[in-house]
């Protein structure tokens, strides 16, 4: 249980929650979309429990302007979504799918006209196939693709749209979805998910050039899953404390470095030098390092490594296998550890590690937890605990320095959790899959109270 004194957050913070195009859409058949890489997952793997497909999902596809009425009454001054790629251009390509993008534009224009702030992610994982059938990640071309695609998508909705993400954590789009299966496109190949990071760098540099070069207003940023890494237990070669270093340089260094410095930090290109290397060509890293407005991080928790005896840290680029957990600490139905002062930590170091950097946002934060819907309605106290942990940890860093701009919980409403399907419940506000229900827990209830007051007040002795 959280306690803490009354807090304010600074003025015009912006009050959001997100989601993803394929995690709520639904709606896969129409309007001209085609096929993407978690479709194929779906349906012709079994890496997807259960066989949970996004076909239907929470069918905010043809509900979304109950949900926009929804974000309203809880009194969101802001809402984080992605567009879906195969919805723009079905095959990655070509020219618009008219309808996809008229889906976007109507969107948008409601959230206006209730006074909520758009926030547009541009990949939130949900490849074409047709670009995976063509290489995906691993292949330059793609990079090339998505800027294209960037700048259809800007050319229709900048004049209403002014927060704009390229990438939504690309270390899942190429370390996790290149070299392990759970996650689409369910491939393993360690040297492909090496080659995936340098485009998915390169793609964010080349969009963010293309859209600008069309307006250059908008503010751009990219979101990261950024985390600080904890050894823990007794390492007495050392071999946890290089592990921990090796994961701090895959999942945070390699993409912050390129982004706000222009270059590979030494010690990941060492490391992936036994995966055949990052195949950087001349000229790319200054494409990479383009001037951003804004970073956006994702934050759920810390990460902890512990030595394994005769265990190998080297196996994978991905480092899954490196992730130990907290020492007896409590957990979400995730499995994951609540470390809410490694937020604080975090955006602290960020702020001392690049003197520079652009104002931030936190563009996902939350938990899972399943308590049921009884009588109309939900209690999830485990999650308003949560949240008022994270967000006085947040307020902690604002007074320490760090300029940030504005909070998305993660997420609007429950929806199709990746591997783990519909079994993982994250939303502010409950969905019955059968009927398609909506009901607000008391966590939605209690967020739109922050909101109206601009902050916490006093909880605890
Ligand atoms: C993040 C993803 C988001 C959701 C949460 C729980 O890594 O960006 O889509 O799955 O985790």
């Amino acid at each position: 249980m959280p306690h803490g004194p009354a807090v304010r957050f600074p003025e015009g913070f912006l009050w959001g929650a997100a989601t993803s195009a394929f995690q709520i859409e639904g709606g896969v058949h129409q309007d001209g979309r085609g096929p993407s890489i978690w479709d194929t997952q779906c349906h012709h793997t079994d890496l997807v429990e259960d066989g949970h497909t996004g076909d239907v999902a929470a069918d905010h596809y043809n509900r979304w302007a109950d949900d926009v009425e929804m974000m309203a009454q809880l009194g969101l001054t802001a809402y984080r979504f992605s567009v879906a790629w195969p919805r723009i251009q079905p095959t990655g390509f070509g020219p618009v799918n008219q309808p996809g993008l008229d889906f976007y534009s109507r969107l948008v224009d409601r959230l206006l006209e209730k006074g909520i702030t758009p926030m547009l992610t541009l990949y939130h994982w949900d490849l074409p196939q047709a670009l995976e059938d063509a290489g995906g990640w691993p292949a330059r071309d793609t990079a090339f693709h998505f800027a294209e695609y960037a700048a259809l998508v800007f050319e229709a909705l900048h004049d209403r749209v002014g927060l704009w993400a390229t990438h939504n954590e690309p270390w899942c789009s190429s370390l996790l979805g290149y070299a392990d299966p759970s996650h689409a496109p369910g491939r393993s190949e360690p040297a492909e998910a090496t080659r995936a990071v340098h485009h998915l760098n390169l793609s964010h540099g080349l969009a963010v050039q293309a859209m600008r070069a069309i307006d250059p207003h908008a503010q751009h940023g990219v979101v990261l899953n950024l985390t600080p890494i904890h050894v823990v237990g007794e390492d007495p070669e050392g071999a946890a404390a290089d592990a921990a270093r090796r994961f701090d340089a895959l999942r945070n260094r390699v993409w912050t470095e390129p982004m706000l410095r222009g270059r590979y930090p030494d010690d990941a290109l060492a490391d992936l030098a036994a995966f055949g290397g990052l195949p950087v060509e001349k000229g790319d890293l200054e494409v990479i390092a383009q001037p951003l407005d804004w970073l956006g991080i994702n934050y759920y928790n810390d990460n902890f490594v512990r030595a394994q005896p005769g265990g190998s840290w080297a196996g994978t680029p991905g480092m899954r296998d490196a992730v130990g957990f907290a020492p007896g600490d409590d957990h979400t139905d995730m499995g994951w550890p609540i470390t809410p002062d490694g937020l604080r930590a975090l955006l602290v170091h960020l702020r001392n590690t690049y003197p520079d950097l652009p104002p931030v946002y936190i563009t996902e934060n939350g938990c899972a937890y399943d308590d049921p819907v009884v009588d109309g309605v939900c209690h999830d106290p485990r999650r308003i605990d949560y949240l008022e942990a994270h967000l006085r940890a947040l307020r902690a860093a604002i007074e320490a320095g760090v300029d940030v701009r504005g909070y998305f919980a993660w997420s609007l409403m429950d929806n199709f959790e990746w591997s783990h399907g519909y079994h993982k419940r994250f939303g502010l506000v409950h969905i019955d899959y059968g009927t398609q229900a909506r009901t607000p827990r008391d966590s939605a209830y209690w967020y739109r109270g922050v909101i109206a007051r601009n902050g916490l007040d006093r909880v605890g002795g």
